[in-house]
């Protein structure tokens, strides 16, 4: 059995604690063992790196040059084979040389970063997200927006754009006072790609609920959007939704100078997700519970991918099994290889993941060396 799209070979160099590293795998679920800071989660952030993004660890990109070679930047690369065959596709840093990593595919540099979703994606979970629920506002819309991007590719761009658009309208405001005839401009811009940011959510959203699974271990998971314009869109044409926006806007232009802000927008949406089963909100729910909400959302969203997109992205699951009752771990392993497309698990004991024995290949990672492990 073929799970695609999969990583067939990785390689890291001068990537945090791998001076150099090469991993070749076949088209199967992967398992990363080894003792704390051995260098799983590292092998994960690298993989991250070949999506558009900052990656899992949302990592400055001069942070992650190894501490015995921090001059000389970092590279990651891998052959993914996929439907159409395989590419080889990689991202590199140079220290000193730009503030941007650069991105190949079969040697060709690539200026925009989303080419790569045409080959294959990737979604992750981390511990990191174990407080998802309690953070703020701007973690929880980073990773809705995530899932966004992979139905419309051009969510991302809209978001970076309505951030420019929101800055220069500030600094109008600042410079010249804010009556200038540029800002009513700038705010029918800013209108049009907040009705297209909401709008996307609300739609992605909507197309993702079905794909939730019906099953007691892992409940459905409704995700409520918290927003002005996500809210006006229900029940006003997208057109009325700009222009009331506009005013708005026009009306808070004083307000918004004074506290250096846009008070209004999808820039402060958030979203609330409910378990279906208990009724209770993530918040009211224990961080067990939360961790397998994430999981539910994640799976349904893998799913809805490998429905309209013809296959599932690759699965990053860093430190999981391990916080899983066994019936949930088993339950996942099948979820897992039911989407068809390669998944990496990391875990600091083998056993959690006996499930896999006979269809994984397992690695065991010691101070930045792998080793192939019969287990
Ligand atoms: N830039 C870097 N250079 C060298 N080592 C690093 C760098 N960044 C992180 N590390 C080290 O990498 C090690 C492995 O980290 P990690 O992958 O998070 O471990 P784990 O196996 O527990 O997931 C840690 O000991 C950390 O100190
Ligand atoms: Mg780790």
């Amino acid at each position: 059995m073929s799970f695609l799209p999969a990583i067939r070979q990785l390689t890291l160099t001068s990537y945090r604690n791998y001076q150099h590293l090469v991993i070749d795998l076949q088209t199967r679920p992967v398992v990363l063992t080894g003792h704390n800071g051995a260098g799983k989660s590292n092998v994960l952030e690298a993989l991250s790196l070949l999506t558009p993004g900052r990656g899992l660890r949302q990592a400055k990109l001069n942070e992650i040059s190894c501490v015995s070679q921090p001059t000389r930047g970092w590279v990651v690369s891998a052959a993914v084979e996929n439907n159409g065959g395989v590419n080889t596709v990689g991202t590199s840093y140079e220290a000193d040389k730009s503030q941007r990593r650069v991105i190949r595919i079969n040697e060709n540099t690539k200026r925009d970063h989303s080419a790569l979703l045409d080959l294959f994606s990737m979604i992750w979970l981390t511990p990191h997200m174990d407080s998802l629920f309690l953070e703020s506002s701007s973690e929880r819309r980073r990773f809705f927006d995530r899932l966004v991007y992979a139905h419309y590719p051009s969510h991302a761009d809209y978001l970076t754009e309505y951030q420019n658009l929101m800055r220069e309208r500030l600094r109008v405001l600042q410079d010249h006072g804010h009556q200038h005839p540029w800002l009513n401009g700038l705010e029918q811009q800013m209108a049009e790609h907040a009705v297209a940011i909401a709008s996307a959510r609300r739609q992605h959203l909507k197309e993702l609920s079905p794909f939730f699974l019906d099953d007691p271990l892992f409940p459905i998971a409704h995700i409520e959007i918290i927003g002005d314009v996500e809210h006006a869109l229900q029940d006003a044409p997208a057109l009325k939704v700009e222009e009331g926006l506009q005013n708005i806007w026009a009306q808070q232009r004083q307000h918004d100078y004074y506290s250096g802000m846009t008070n209004t927008g999808p820039h402060r949406s958030d979203f609330i997700v409910h378990n279906k089963l208990s009724g209770l909100t993530a918040i009211q729910s224990s961080t067990g519970e939360q961790k397998i909400l994430l999981l539910s959302i994640l799976i349904a969203q893998a799913n809805w991918q490998k429905n309209n997109q013809g296959s599932a992205p690759i699965l990053l699951l860093d430190e999981v099994a391990a916080h899983l009752d066994p019936a949930r771990r088993d339950r996942l392993f099948n979820h897992l290889i039911n989407l068809e497309s390669q998944f990496w698990l990391t875990g600091t004991d083998s056993d959690s993941f006996d499930g896999l024995r006979d269809l994984a290949q397992f690695f065991l990672i010691e101070k930045g060396l792998v080793k192939t492990s019969n287990l």
